[in-house]
């Protein structure tokens, strides 16, 4: 069932995509079912090229025949989809469950739009319940512990590092900060690469609900 709206959510995404484009692919279950819709238009002709915001990404567009490009010469993107952890009516997001929310972020501010792909379970009244990642040089890894600390959090230390070879620190918090502000402290924060907190970058989202897909425009979004 949830995955039956993954894959409504992610194939109503697909349909924004045409000839031409440069597709930004986010990382995630949800995303999986859009790189496989989107594999089914390019064998029936669809001519696009795409980014990938993880080498797991890379490789299920690639296997599927779609032509990646490597980001790094990359500075503009057409529409990205990607998924996430929360969203709100704001279209606020918390991301990063699979640890690629750097190069995610990098590749929705290169965005024109941004679209995110969910099922019914991630969207909330307001974003703060989810773990909030944090990716981290590793020489900061006790300062920035300490700092998130500080910030109110309790902070775990994934095992797994990330495609770019830094630490992810998942950050719990009690009481959510005032999202802003958590946004601005995380990037004052020398040795914090990247974090989960999108705030600016959602365009719109799919969401399915129980085989029913709503799309909401930032336009009409509240806050
Ligand atoms: C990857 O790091 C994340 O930002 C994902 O986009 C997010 O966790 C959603 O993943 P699922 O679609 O697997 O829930």
């Amino acid at each position: 069932m949830q995955d039956d709206d993954k894959r409504l959510a992610a194939e109503a995404a697909v349909e924004e995509v045409r000839d031409g484009m440069l597709v930004g692919l986010g990382t995630g279950s949800t995303v999986r079912f859009a790189i496989q819709a989107l594999g089914r238009r390019v064998a029936e002709g669809l001519r696009i090229e795409a980014v990938a915001t993880s080498i797991d990404s890379a490789r299920k567009a690639a296997a599927l025949g779609i032509a990646v490009r490597d980001f790094a010469g990359v500075a503009a993107v057409d529409l990205t989809i990607d998924g996430a952890d929360e969203v709100d009516a704001r279209l606020w997001a918390i991301k990063g469950a699979g640890g690629a929310m750097l190069r995610e972020k990098i590749v929705a501010a290169a965005s024109t739009r941004m679209v995110v792909i969910a099922d019914a379970s991630k969207r909330v009244a307001a974003i703060g319940a989810a773990k909030l990642p944090v990716e981290v040089l590793p020489f900061a890894e006790a300062f920035v512990t300490a700092r998130l600390g500080a910030l109110g959090a309790a902070v775990a230390l994934r095992e797994r590092a990330t495609d770019n070879g830094n630490l992810v620190l998942d950050a719990r918090f009690a009481a959510f900060p005032a999202a802003r502000a958590l946004a601005a402290a995380l990037d004052a924060t020398p040795g914090v690469l990247g974090h989960g907190l999108f705030l600016d970058e959602v365009d719109a989202t799919y969401v399915a609900d129980r085989g029913v897909v709503t799309r909401l425009e930032r336009a009409e979004a509240s806050g």
